[in-house]
């Protein structure tokens, strides 16, 4: 037999999201595609990275991240959660919550697991789980409030399914989860014996005066919540890799020496520069970022509207879901390079956050980008009407 790569390199292929990027490079287009926060860095994030080198925050952390950070973001789910963690005990940097996402699978999930998504999915939960060899199940989010049926969710239930994940707000159709949608869900993993494992890393992008709500915050969630965020939106450092898991105790050596056997640590400096962020930046920083991107919002959607391309308006995170299944094409991906050729602005394919053909009709558009682009995005859709 001749010498070949792993049967896993199958399983992750050049997404979407990276080959429109490629796609739009090359025609010198807007990229609305990839999730990138085009944002200025807060100032006390910045120069608290650049001090930290020369303090000499440039070795190796303990695994679990340096204490002044763990304390901030533990202050920090106090202030905006009301959440008693132990910074001591209860969180785990790693890189990004990327990073986070990773070491806790490998920590608490067994190849042969199931574990049920709701769909649409971020694409790198799915692909995470299954090169671990854990199989997804998918409980549907139904347009147009991406609501989920009760029946749906239990019929996913079965002895090998372990844990349930869940993004609020939403990548990619921007869904906040309400408190009552979220006990249910609660319900659904006490009922089993699942772990939740949540992904929080839009936290801050709510719009309409919606809140986000914490699962682990729920009655008898706490020992089974692992609670997933990080800096890159927040922050606008995507590149830095900076995120983390919170949990019960009895989870953060298992999901720690993952994370030191796979990273070793975050980026030293990198972590300070985040805790002076969190500790420096106030209230304020936090409701200026909701309301620019929530006018973000209105313009983009608006956008989309004049285009003949209905948007899915989002309650949060900064992606939108619009209908082209009006635009030439067998499937969203000719949809998607027909928008790219003919308005200069790049996409994700709707099949990227479906395992059937439910997004063959769909793109995602990312409205995270500076006035002057998204202006000029906005434009460019318009002229296709
Ligand atoms: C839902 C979701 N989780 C995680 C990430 C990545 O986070 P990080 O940069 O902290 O790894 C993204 C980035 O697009 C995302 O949309």
């Amino acid at each position: 037999m001749p010498i070949r790569q792993s049967n896993r390199c199958d399983l992750v292929k050049q997404s979407d999201i990276r080959s429109m990027t490629l796609a739009c490079a090359e025609r010198g287009g807007i990229n609305l595609a990839q999730g990138v926060c085009d944002l200025d860095v807060p100032e006390p994030v910045l120069q608290g990275a650049a001090d930290a080198m020369r303090e000499g925050y440039n070795v190796y952390t303990r695994f679990d991240g340096l204490p002044e950070l763990r304390l901030a973001i533990a202050e920090k789910q106090r202030r905006f959660q009301g959440l008693n963690l132990d910074p001591e005990t209860q969180i785990v940097v790693s890189a990004g919550a990327t990073g986070a996402f990773q070491a806790a699978c490998t920590a608490l999930l067994e190849a042969g697991d199931e574990v049920l998504l709701f769909e649409p999915y971020y694409g790198y939960h799915v692909s995470t789980l299954r090169a671990m060899d854990v199989t997804p199940r998918f409980v549907p989010l139904h347009a147009p409030d991406w609501s989920f049926d009760d029946a749906e969710l239990e019929a996913a239930a079965s002895p090998r399914l372990r844990a349930v994940v869940l993004n609020t707000p939403c990548n990619p159709c921007g869904k906040v989860f309400s408190r009552a949608e979220l006990e249910r869900v609660a319900d659904f993993c006490q009922a089993h014996d699942l772990f939740l494992f949540t992904d929080e890393i839009y936290e801050h992008f709510v719009y309409d005066g919606l809140e986000h709500v914490s699962p682990a915050c729920l009655p008898g969630m706490e020992e089974r919540t692992i609670a997933i965020s990080g800096a890159s939106k927040v922050f606008a450092v995507t590149g830095w890799r900076l995120g983390w898991a919170s949990c019960h105790p009895r989870w953060r050596e298992p999901i720690g020496h993952f994370n030191d056997l796979y990273y070793v640590c975050a980026p030293a400096p990198l972590q300070i520069g985040v805790a002076r962020g969190i500790t420096g930046l106030g209230q304020e920083y936090y409701h200026e970022l909701a309301e620019d991107h929530g006018k973000k919002r209105d313009r983009f959607c608006e956008a989309l509207k004049n285009a003949g391309l209905a948007p899915h308006v989002p309650q949060g995170a900064y992606y939108a879901l619009a209908d082209i299944s009006s635009l030439p094409g067998r499937d969203s991906r000719e949809r998607a390079m027909h928008l790219l050729e003919r308005t200069g602005v790049a996409c994700v394919p709707g099949r990227a956050f479906w395992h059937d053909g439910a997004g063959e009709g769909l793109a995602r558009f990312c409205f995270a980008k500076r006035w002057p682009e998204l202006n000029q995005a906005c434009e460019r859709l318009e002229r296709l009407s």
